[in-house]
């Protein structure tokens, strides 16, 4: 039986290819999209989630809800010049209106209610998956963390811990928009995966590969979505790849195996000059019992040639 999954996005280019990946393995059964502030702003990001479901058409329709609007405390910071005005490359004009017959109908409810009210009502504890900032996830755990842990898994992509920052050289940008909901969903108590920079910096799509592929209206499309990022990572790296960031994170709800782990205690630093944002785990070598308890499962190593052949097949290769 498929696992029932609730994602939380902010799309956003790679959450795009996030929610391809997730309607597109079935091991996955895709229950509640919910939008929140991050890449853009929530609206753009209700928008784009209805956009690409209006596209893939999934049978049944998951709930879509929106979310917050802004961080639980700091003013809300975007990343448009990463996934351009529309969140989408530019490309958004190519996928249906999302307010169209073929798009699924908002759900009045906040996301932070979708998310406990999925939980409460799954056949089988559901997977979460969060892929932006985690605004919606600690309002939903200041609401009812006893639902909340109920989850079978809380996978996040979010943080860096033996790796540097994106959006700052200490932070990620899903934790730097907001730390304080990450500090509270981090100490909220769920059974957490975190896939940080650490791997997801590691998981590469290859513009080569996107090039090899089959010439199918899917794969025109991943092509227009991605075309700005893989112009500004060689711009800026030097490569002609793009980092699978969210991808990733929908991949270890069904293969955990791909990445390497380690229980590690994280916090999130909430208040800083030049670390706001900064996930610090303890990994000093003392005993274990001389450390704070553990709170997340840290992936620290990925197997990038699985992961690769993974998409490609999920997103590309066995789509039209
Ligand atoms: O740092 C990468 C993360 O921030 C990804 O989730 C990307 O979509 C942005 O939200
Ligand atoms: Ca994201």
């Amino acid at each position: 039986m498929p696992k029932p999954v609730i994602i939380d996005t902010d799309p956003g280019i790679d959450d795009a290819l996030a929610l391809l990946l997730a309607f597109g393995s079935p091991e996955l059964a895709p229950v509640c999209i919910t939008s929140v502030s991050g890449n853009v702003d929530v609206d753009t990001a209700t928008d784009n989630i209805l956009r690409i479901l209006a596209r893939i058409g999934p049978d049944p329709a998951p709930t879509v809800a929106r979310g917050a609007a802004s961080p639980l405390e700091k003013e809300s910071e975007h990343a448009t010049f990463l996934h351009g005005a529309d969140g989408l490359g530019g490309a958004g004009g190519d996928l249906p209106d999302p307010w169209g017959e073929s798009a699924p109908c908002l759900s009045p409810e906040s996301a932070a209610d979708s998310i406990l009210r999925h939980i409460e009502q799954a056949r089988e504890p559901p997977v979460l998956v969060a892929l932006g900032p985690l605004t919606n996830v600690a309002l939903a755990a200041q609401k009812a963390p006893d639902i909340l842990r109920r989850l079978d898994r809380l996978i996040i992509m979010g943080g860096a811990v033996t790796v540097a920052g994106n959006i700052t050289p200490a932070a990620e940008f899903n934790f730097y928009v907001d730390p304080l909901a990450a500090r509270i969903v981090l100490d909220s108590g769920p059974k957490i995966t975190l896939a940080g920079l650490d791997v997801t910096r590691k998981a590469r799509l290859e513009l080569r590969d996107l090039h090899a592929c089959p010439d199918t209206p899917r794969t025109r499309l991943v092509q227009r979505i991605t075309s700005s990022l893989f112009t500004h990572s060689q711009e800026t790296e030097g490569t002609e790849s793009i980092p699978l960031h969210d991808p990733l994170a929908v991949a270890l709800a069904f293969r955990p195996e791909l990445c390497g782990m380690e229980e590690l205690s994280l916090r999130v630093e909430t208040r800083g000059e030049i670390c706001e944002g900064m996930s610090l785990a303890d990994r000093r070598p003392v005993l274990p019992r001389l450390k704070h308890p553990p709170n997340a499962r840290v992936c620290l190593d990925l197997d990038a040639d699985s992961f690769r052949t993974l998409f490609l097949e999920r997103v590309l290769w066995e789509q039209s």
